[in-house]
């Protein structure tokens, strides 16, 4: 299918983009920002989803969207609500429409696990206003959907944004990790490309017009997370946990009641943790650390003995 997916140069983006390549599938990233990830089997189209002519001539030819476009940060969004309402809620709106008017034949939207919690602030608000807009143009137009609900990713191509990431930089480059919570905040935890995989297989026929939810498949606390972290850089780095003045995070679970059920889909087999948190470690040595490079997976200098 030809399948365009606007914020493919992004995180979560770039790696549905290559998993819906990899099932073989002509894919086109639409992108405000060229994409440092493209492969040479997918098309780029550097364009703004609030431009209106621009969306209704890029979806002419496609069968299917993935829409990870928008604000993903929680801060951000909570520092610049208009900016959130227009490149969350009515850059997916405008899309819609582009949508509807060439039957497009499914519209996938990145929401939130966030998205009927009380917490998550305009965030949470944007993504719970796209998912209504979309059930709409749904029940008006028969617009088919599918909205996926991440939960916590983690894995390569994050950045600062990523608390995974963050925690491990800090104990990288600082031999030290200062966290602000209790501690006792729980996350189920997926790998990013465990995320992607399953948001790639959703174009069957049973997931159209299905909210699905799209977390790890076991519990942690982050003092679980903090101390494996620590144990795998040879018990030699620092924790410090300080108490947090956020109030945009949830403790145990960050679902509230709401009419609208989602499914929750695993990957199986999925990966590992521990090899996941490995694979983040070795990309942040290897930013943190530029002079260095990996040889037989060892990290070695590029500077020459004088
Ligand atoms: N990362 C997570 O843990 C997570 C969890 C739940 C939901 N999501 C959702 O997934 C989507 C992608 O998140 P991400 O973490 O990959 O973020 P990201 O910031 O890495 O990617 C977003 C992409 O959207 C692009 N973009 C922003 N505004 C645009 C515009 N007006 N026109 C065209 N492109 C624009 C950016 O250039 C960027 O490449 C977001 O909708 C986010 O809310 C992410």
């Amino acid at each position: 299918m030809k399948i365009l997916v606007t914020g493919g140069s992004g995180f979560i983006g770039s790696h549905v983009a290559d998993a819906l390549s990899d099932a073989a599938h002509e894919v086109t990233i639409f992108d405000i920002r060229k994409s440092p990830y493209l492969r040479p089997d997918q098309k780029m189209i550097v364009g703004d989803i609030l431009d209106q002519e621009c969306l209704d001539k890029i979806v002419e030819n496609q069968d299917v969207i993935y829409h990870f476009a928008g604000i993903a940060d929680i801060d951000e969004c909570a520092a610049n609500p208009v900016d959130t309402a227009k490149h969350n809620i009515l850059g997916t709106v405008q899309l819609l429409e582009a949508c509807r008017k060439v039957g497009i034949q499914r519209f996938v939207f990145a929401s939130s696990a966030y998205v009927y919690s009380d917490s998550g602030s305009f965030y949470a608000a944007s993504k719970q206003a796209c998912e209504s807009f979309i059930e709409n143009f749904s029940e008006l137009y028969g617009l088919k959907y599918t909205c996926l609900r991440y939960g916590s990713l983690y894995g390569a191509r994050s950045d600062e944004r990523n608390s995974i990431y963050k925690l491990i930089k800090q104990a990288v480059q600082d031999g030290k990790i200062v966290y602000r919570g209790t501690g006792e905040e729980m996350r189920e935890f997926i790998h990013v490309q465990d995320a992607a995989q399953i948001s790639a297989a959703i174009l069957q026929p049973e997931f159209e017009n299905q909210n699905i939810i799209i977390t790890g498949s076991e519990k942690m606390r982050y003092i679980e997370l903090l101390e494996m972290i620590k144990e795998m850089l040879g018990n030699k780095i620092e924790i410090d946990i300080l108490p947090s003045e956020r109030k945009a995070h949830y403790k145990i679970t960050p679902y509230n009641f709401s009419p609208r059920l989602g499914r929750k889909m695993v990957n199986n087999p999925n990966i590992d943790m521990g090899q996941g948190l490995l694979q983040c470690m070795a990309e942040v040595y290897e930013k943190v650390h530029s002079e260095k490079h990996e040889e037989m997976g060892l990290f070695v200098n590029d500077t020459k003995p004088e």
